[in-house]
């Protein structure tokens, strides 16, 4: 894993020509009434240097001459070590993470200076930490004040994510080995949690069974907050209570995934708790399904990536024509956007070392051209809450569909060739999810 951050390093200082680049450690977890909850490095700190630790800097500076990598960190601290774990200090940040050369964080303003004065701009994301923001302003700003007298040194701040998150979005194969291992665990989960799940359990049980599992094999935990959604929780997107009983003819939505060191899955399957789809979630269910399909053929190397989003929305509209749920000509009901009380969100997004993962979908008006090596995730469904109002030219949703909330989500790779359905041993067809009492 150590070349693997090494060539990240490398890749990123190709691309910074005279410039520096800094970036800093996220800000120590927060502690209520002193109880110390679990680190989490940022993501793009931590893609750079696998270094799991607050209070550090990182620093890249392909101009310099000995050191192009630096770490600020904290010191080790025998005592401070004995009651919040581990620090790598100075010496671990040079032999386990590979820095040129590193020093306390402490003496950053000291230090520092040396790896601006020669570079032409500095690439530093601002970030939710007003006080870094400032220490970087007040170094750049201070080699400013020396330019004219010396003629170098750094004269523009451009945004670092600008160059790294391109990085990102293609993943390596150690990054992918590390999101099939998050997929194995959550597959397992899903599968499990779908044996328990009946009638008469509660959501959370089913919850405590994936996080369970997610645990047991060595995952960080759950990638979010676990949906485990029956009846009409399903058609709340963000639903987290999990805390009713789940009634006979119920469809369960369980949307979970597990993070495996620092990668996630994100997989989201809707079943009939009792084994059998009524015939209004059958229909509902099959086009969802057809939409997904058709969705995940258009994920190709080449095609816009907004061709998979429009792909379902054009399934699900025809879907909801025929079911006499929307009422008008196909194409003029996609341009206004009337199938959206059944389908207000989008069809996916980047997913890796954060769930929704970083990188952009579209330049002005170009979408993202797919890449082998981008991953994501395909996740249409069709939601008809018992309030669901409509655009005022179409008829009211008879009760019989109301209630019924469906989502299917895949992660889905792009390969030189097509696509590699990541997730596909949790099963989704009709005949896998239906059984016999
Ligand atoms: N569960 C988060 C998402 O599907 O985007
Ligand atoms: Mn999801
Ligand atoms: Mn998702």
């Amino acid at each position: 894993m150590h070349s693997e951050f090494a060539q990240r390093r490398q890749q990123l200082l190709d691309k910074l020509g005279n410039g520096t680049a800094i970036f800093h450690s996220a800000p120590p977890q927060v502690n209520h009434s002193d109880v110390e909850y679990p680190y989490r490095q940022e993501s793009d700190f931590y893609y750079l240097t696998g270094f799991n630790e607050p209070e550090a800097v990182a620093v890249l500076a392909p101009h310099h001459d000995e050191h192009r990598f630096v770490l600020f960190v904290r010191p080790r601290d025998p005592e401070k070590e004995t009651w919040h774990g581990y620090r790598s200090g100075v010496e671990g940040a040079k032999e386990r993470y590979g820095a040129d050369e590193a020093y306390p964080i402490a003496e950053l303003d000291e230090k520092l200076p040396q790896y601006l004065e020669k570079a032409d701009r500095i690439y530093y994301s601002l970030g939710r930490d007003q006080t870094f923001n400032q220490t970087v302003l007040k170094h750049w700003q201070q080699q400013l004040a020396t330019y004219a007298k010396r003629g170098q040194g750094p004269t523009a701040l451009e945004d670092a994510r600008v160059l790294l998150h391109p990085l990102r979005l293609v993943k390596s194969e150690a990054e992918l080995a590390l999101i099939r291992k998050a997929v194995a665990i959550s597959v397992e989960a899903h599968n499990a949690a779908r044996e328990l799940a009946r009638p008469g359990r509660y959501e959370y049980e089913v919850q405590a069974e994936l996080e369970y599992l997610f645990k047991k094999h060595g995952g960080l935990g759950p990638a979010y907050p676990s949906i485990v959604a029956s009846g009409p929780g399903a058609c709340v997107l963000h639903y987290i209570e999990n805390d009713r009983q789940i009634q006979d003819g119920d469809l369960l939505l369980i949307d979970a995934g597990c993070c495996y060191s620092y990668y996630n899955a994100d997989i989201t399957r809707t079943f009939p708790v009792a084994g059998r789809f009524t015939p209004e979630q059958k229909t509902l269910y099959e086009l969802v399904l057809k939409a997904q399909l058709a969705a995940i053929e258009a994920v190709q190397p080449g095609e816009p990536y907004g061709a998979f989003h429009d792909a379902a929305v054009r399934v699900l509209t025809e879907g909801l024509v025929e079911l006499g749920l929307l009422v008008g000509e196909i194409d003029k009901l996609i341009e206004e956007e009337k199938y959206k009380p059944f389908y207000m969100h989008r069809t996916g997004h980047w997913l890796g070392l954060d769930v929704h993962d970083v990188g952009v979908y579209k330049y002005g008006d170009t979408w993202h051209s797919l890449q082998p090596g981008n991953v994501l995730t395909v996740e249409p469904g069709i939601y008809i809450a018992p309030d669901i109002k409509l655009a005022e030219d179409q008829p009211p949703v008879p009760e019989r569909w109301h209630g019924i909330g469906i989502r299917i989500e895949d992660d889905v790779l792009v390969t030189a060739t097509g696509h590699e359905i990541l997730t596909r041993e949790v099963p989704k067809a009709i005949a896998d999810l239906e059984w016999a009492m």
